[in-house]
């Protein structure tokens, strides 16, 4: 990375800071999710960056890719486990950090040890370190703590307008690739009390611009527009799309998934009903 660029992902990242100050505060009881997401991503836009993603906000075994849709009358609950995942970009150059709050109680083991995980990675980052000496580190420090890392979700490098580059895994493993000076990276891990898997539900909220390959609406031709320009390429929420009538917005979603338009993010639960904490944080390797 230039100077230029190395400059602005430092921006990203400390307008992050003022983002997950003013996040953190919100999560009490009461509160409606899309109240959480909607007000995060004001903030976002106020201090002079964009999302990168939608704010997803998941519940006990929700562990990622939920974002509330307008009508999500969802409120936050003493007692549940509540992940936060927010990004964020200056020109492309990307923040990406995560929290957990147990509503109501000070902390819970589970979160205690997602965040431990992360600042015992974070101790072993430097210049040309392999993605397999982080893994090796996260792993070990959850497993000793007697939970499970969620295996099938990672860690991740932060590529201009790429939120999810080349993946750390949080299980041991032999990928030797070096992590070069200048590169962004999210340490990003998932403990639960459950077995470690996610898999995917039938609920879809978050999207992203794949390629254009037409449509045979007026909507669908509108929606690769926005997710191409407005949101410039990366992933969108549906409840974002607030232009398009909501009586053609399901059908035309689905026809640009088909053609292979868009892609979309299915909501991921715990296999086994497992609590789920997640911490995240992103860096950039000096
Ligand atoms: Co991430």
């Amino acid at each position: 990375m230039d100077e230029e660029a190395i400059r602005k992902q430092k921006e990203a990242f400390s307008k992050m800071k003022v983002v997950l100050e003013f996040a953190k505060q919100l999560v009490k009881p009461n509160i409606k999710i899309l109240d959480i997401a909607e007000s995060i991503e004001k903030k976002i836009f106020e201090i002079g960056a964009k999302p990168a993603f939608p704010v997803n906000v998941g519940i006990n075994e929700i562990a990622a890719h939920y974002t509330p849709s307008l009508d999500d009358q969802t409120v936050v609950k003493e007692g549940d486990m509540v992940k936060v995942d927010i990004g964020l970009h200056v020109d492309g150059y990307i923040s990406d950090c995560a929290f957990t709050v147990f509503v109501g109680k000070e902390s819970h083991p589970l979160i205690d040890t997602a965040r431990r995980a992360v600042e015992e990675a974070k101790k072993v980052l430097k210049e040309n370190v392999k993605i397999r000496e982080i893994s090796e580190v996260i792993e070990t420090t959850v497993t000793s703590s007697g939970f499970n890392v969620i295996r099938n979700l990672t860690g991740h490098f932060l590529d201009r307008y790429v939120v999810h580059g080349i993946s750390i895994p949080n299980v041991k493993n032999s990928i030797e690739i070096p992590i070069p000076k200048g590169q962004a990276i999210a340490i990003e891990v998932f403990v639960t009390n459950g077995s470690g898997w996610v898999k995917e539900s039938s609920e879809v909220q978050i999207f992203q611009f794949k390629e254009d390959k037409g449509s045979r609406t007026r909507e669908g031709r509108k929606i690769i527009e926005i997710a191409k320009k407005e949101f410039e390429g990366l992933p969108f929420a549906k409840r974002w799309l607030k232009n398009i009538p909501r009586s053609k917005l399901e059908l035309a979603l689905k026809e640009l998934v088909e053609r292979g338009c868009i892609i979309e993010y299915p909501v991921l639960k715990e296999e086994s009903k497992g609590l789920v904490a997640q911490w995240e944080e992103s860096f950039i390797i000096e």
